[in-house]
């Protein structure tokens, strides 16, 4: 390998915003050092840097924002009026499912810091008996829809630079977990500097290595775009994205009924959402504002809107996200025609990094800014979006935090599972001794209503069981 030499242009646009410093320790570095901080430092996008650093980008007026938030058009839960029935919804989306139209998207790319699982978090093992791990339970639940509809559904896995080398050998050691290469496609998203918080400077992670973050899951638009996975969808005759997140394994992978309210209510993207508990939640808010829906952070919405009530009493911001959505192909074609459709969020967090002296630093509060993009942040750019309401002991038990934390741990996610599969069985007329767990494969049963056709008569359970 020869001596890379840096190229003046380069060194020119460092000057010019400042950012100097990134060759502190050049001429102290081997010659494969040197090749790795060069090829870092060529796919940076300065100018746009030097924008998000010096704040004259996206920073909305949230207050003035939330003032005009109004519920989103949506379908509810166990609403009799509504204007799309379940049945006819549901017709919809198997038609859709059957005609192989649908693929899985699972965005598997965050670095999963709360949870403290070194690898990614797609390798935790989550299910309360076979401990399947959360990429199993997608994977198993969207062979199963598949197998249902005797049709093989896609699956594409975004992983980042943090997860792609374990996820793929993760997935190389267990035979794909059981899908074709046809069937499977894992691609990486990109990723983004983290600055000093008091300077804007870019930090470097070593001394040839800049501290790089998953450009968040609003990176998967650019990332789709960059391996041609929008057309490879349109060559597949694929119309809609089921798009859903790694850490939620209750996630009903390609449902019928949610696919259905999207291409009936001619929605180009639509989003499940859950009741919120209260009205300061720690969820995004799905709202609408002129017209447009969009998603409002629990952090940025001011208590005395968050706190709004109906007449009836119930909160008139009532729809919170879960990340689950549904694209359809040809809107993400279109907006993906603007590179920077989507806005970049900031985050303060604690980056370690190397200081000019070249000493090593492992801050315990944040001392850098972190920028990434939210897939939610489409909505407003779609015509026509829709929330569909969702029970969220059905849909929604995420793994962000570990045991011991007063919510979203992987304790909490499992006795999720385990309720939610207790009462499939009680619904067919099981019964269940107390402290006892189960759990259902996907392959055995999808929903309550399989799992009645296979109980022929009500068994009792004494002893944890793992239906299979
Ligand atoms: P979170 O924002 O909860 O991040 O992402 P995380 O990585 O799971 O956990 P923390 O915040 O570091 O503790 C929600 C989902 O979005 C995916 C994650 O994999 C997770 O399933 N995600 C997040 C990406 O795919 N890419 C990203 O850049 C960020």
């Amino acid at each position: 390998m020869s001596e890379p030499t840096l190229p003046d242009a380069l060194r020119n646009e460092l000057g010019r915003y400042n950012q100097l410093h990134l060759l502190t320790f050049w001429d102290s570095l081997s010659t494969s050092e040197k090749h790795q901080l060069l090829e870092q430092l060529q796919h940076i996008d300065f100018a746009m840097m030097h924008r998000l650093t010096t704040g004259s980008d996206y920073a909305p007026d949230w207050a003035q924002l939330a003032a005009k938030a109004q519920a989103p058009p949506a379908i509810r839960w166990n609403d009799t009026q509504a204007r799309i029935t379940p049945v006819a919804a549901r017709q919809a989306g198997e038609e859709a499912l059957r005609s192989g139209r649908v693929a899985m998207i699972l965005a598997a790319g965050g670095q999963g810091t709360r949870l403290g699982f070194d690898h990614p978090k797609g390798l935790f093992p989550i299910a309360p008996l076979s401990e399947r791990t959360l990429f199993e339970m997608h994977v198993d639940r969207l062979r199963a829809v598949g197998k249902k509809y005797g049709v093989k559904i896609p699956m594409l896995i975004m992983t980042s630079p943090a997860t792609d080398q374990e996820t793929r050998e993760f997935f190389l050691r267990h035979n794909n977990l059981g899908l074709s290469p046809q069937e499977l496609t894992i691609f990486c998203q990109g990723s983004m500097p983290a600055v000093d918080a008091t300077n804007g400077k870019i930090l470097l992670a070593g001394k040839s290595e800049i501290a790089l973050s998953p450009d968040g899951h609003g990176g998967l638009l650019a990332a789709l775009n960059r391996h041609s996975l929008l057309k490879q969808a349109a060559h597949q005759g694929i119309d809609y994205f089921f798009y859903a997140q790694v850490d939620n394994p209750l996630v009903p992978a390609a449902d019928a009924e949610l696919m259905g309210y999207h291409i009936l209510a001619r929605s180009e993207m639509t989003t499940q959402v859950v009741q919120k508990r209260f009205a300061l939640e720690k969820v995004g808010n799905v709202v609408s504002i002129d017209g447009k829906v969009q998603i409002i952070e629990y952090s940025d919405l001011p208590s005395q809107f968050a706190e709004q009530t109906n007449p009836d009493g119930t909160l008139k911001l009532w729809a919170g996200n879960i990340a689950v959505h549904v694209f359809d192909v040809a809107f993400l074609r279109r907006v993906s025609e603007h590179a920077d459709a989507l806005p970049f969020h900031r985050a303060k967090k604690p980056v370690p990094h190397v200081a000019a002296d070249g000493q090593s630093i492992q801050p315990v509060t944040p001392n850098a800014i972190k920028f990434e993009r939210f897939i939610f942040d489409l909505l407003p750019l779609a015509e026509q979006a829709i929330a569909v309401e969702g029970d969220a002991r059905e849909v929604f038990a995420p793994v962000k935090n570990a045991n011991g934390a007063p919510t979203d741990t992987p304790a909490a996610t499992q006795a999720a599972l385990i309720t939610l599969h207790s009462e499939w069985l009680k619904s067919a007329g099981c019964t269940i001794a107390p402290g006892v767990k189960v759990e259902i494969h996907p392959a055995w049963a999808l929903d309550a209503t399989e799992v009645q056709r296979r109980v022929e008569k009500p068994l009792l359970i004494s002893s944890d069981t793992y239906f299979a």
